[in-house]
C-alpha cells in the first residue's frame, strides 16, 4: 500500500474541529431530551449519546485518515493502535453526568496524538457555544480567537476539587477561593487557560481520553500540565491511565497542589511507569 501522504497538525485540527462540530449538532439531538441511560462496569454514566457520536467519530476520523490509529473511551481498546505513529483520542462526550442532569458544560473531546505527544486538540462545548482548539506551534483559541488569559489582580486563586484535596490545601495554608466543579475535567481543564480558573486538579485514574484534548490547548496556552507523579503526561502508551494532574495558572501553586496530590493519590510504583515505557518502546 502506498504511504499516505503527511498531513500537518494544523490540517489535522481542520478536521477535528469540523468533525466536532458534527458530533455537537448530533448530541445537542439528545440533550434535555429523555434519554437512555445506563452505567458502566467502573460505575461510571453513559447514554445512547456517548454510543451514537462515538461511532460517528469514529467512521468520520478514519474515512478522512485511515492510517491513524484509534482510542476512544466508548470503543473496545484492542492495542492496534500502538502500531501507529498518529492516533485520535476521542472521548466522545466528556461530563456525561452533567449531560445527563441537562447541565450545558459537557464536551465532545477529540485529539491526534504522535508518538506520545498531543499535537492538535479540541474541547466543544455545544450548548455553550464554546469551541477551544490546538496545535502544536500554532497557539490556543476560544471560537477562533486566540485564548487570552484574563489576569485578576488582588483576586485570590480559584480551585475547583475533590473535598479531600480541599482539605489539604487548607491545612497546608494556601489562602484560595473554592471554584465551580464543572462535570466535564477537559472543560475544566481549560478554564485554567481563560483565567475562569487558576488550579485544576484530578484524580488518579483519568485516561488518555479525558485529558489529550485539553493538555494540547493548555500548552499553547503557556499553562504548566504534569502529572505529579511523572511530569509532563505522555500518551498513547499501553496504560491510558495517569497518576494525579494538575493544570496551574501560576508555578508558585506547585508545591503545595503537588505535594497535596501526592499525599492523597500516592504514585505508582517505579517498576509499573518503567514497564509500560519500555512495551510502548518495542
Ligand atoms: C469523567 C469526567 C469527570 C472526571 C472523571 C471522568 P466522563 O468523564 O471528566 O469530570 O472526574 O474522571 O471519567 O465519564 O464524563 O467521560
Ligand atoms: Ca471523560
Ligand atoms: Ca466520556
Amino acid at each position: 500500500m502506498p504511504e499516505a501522504p503527511a498531513t500537518s497538525p494544523e490540517q489535522d485540527l481542520e478536521l477535528l474541529r469540523s468533525t466536532a462540530v458534527g458530533a455537537g449538532i448530533i448530541a445537542s439531538g439528545y440533550f434535555r431530551r429523555n434519554l437512555k441511560t445506563w452505567t458502566k462496569e467502573n460505575a461510571s454514566p453513559v447514554s445512547e449519546a456517548d454510543i451514537v457520536l462515538d461511532k460517528f467519530l469514529h467512521s468520520s476520523l478514519l474515512a478522512a485518515r485511515p492510517h491513524y490509529g484509534w482510542l476512544s473511551e466508548e470503543s473496545v481498546d484492542d492495542l492496534e493502535r500502538l502500531k501507529h505513529d498518529r492516533v485520535f483520542v476521542v472521548d466522545p462526550i466528556d461530563g456525561t453526568r452533567g449531560f445527563i442532569r441537562g447541565e450545558d458544560s459537557w464536551t465532545v473531546s477529540v485529539a491526534v496524538v504522535e508518538h506520545g505527544v498531543p499535537v492538535a486538540g479540541v474541547v466543544y462545548a455545544p450548548a455553550r457555544d464554546e469551541l477551544y482548539d490546538a496545535s502544536i506551534g500554532g497557539g490556543a483559541r476560544l471560537n477562533g480567537k486566540p485564548i487570552v488569559r484574563v489576569a485578576q489582580p488582588g483576586r485570590s486563586a480559584v480551585i475547583p476539587a475533590p473535598g479531600a484535596v480541599h482539605q489539604e490545601l487548607q491545612d497546608a495554608g494556601l489562602n484560595y477561593t473554592r471554584g465551580p466543579y464543572y462535570p466535564s475535567l477537559a472543560y475544566r481543564l481549560v478554564q485554567v487557560a481563560t483565567g475562569k480558573l487558576d488550579a485544576v486538579v484530578a484524580r488518579r485514574g483519568s485516561q488518555d481520553w479525558d485529558i489529550a484534548g485539553a493538555a494540547i490547548i493548555l500548552a499553547e496556552a503557556g499553562i504548566g500540565f504534569e502529572d505529579v507523579c511523572v511530569g509532563k503526561p505522555r500518551f498513547n502508551m499501553t496504560d491510558v491511565r495517569h497518576g494525579a494532574l494538575a493544570a496551574l495558572s501560576d508555578e508558585s501553586l506547585k508545591p503545595v497542589v503537588h505535594k497535596a496530590l501526592r499525599r492523597i493519590y500516592g504514585c505508582p510504583a517505579e517498576t509499573e511507569i518503567t514497564a509500560d515505557l519500555e512495551r510502548r518502546t518495542q
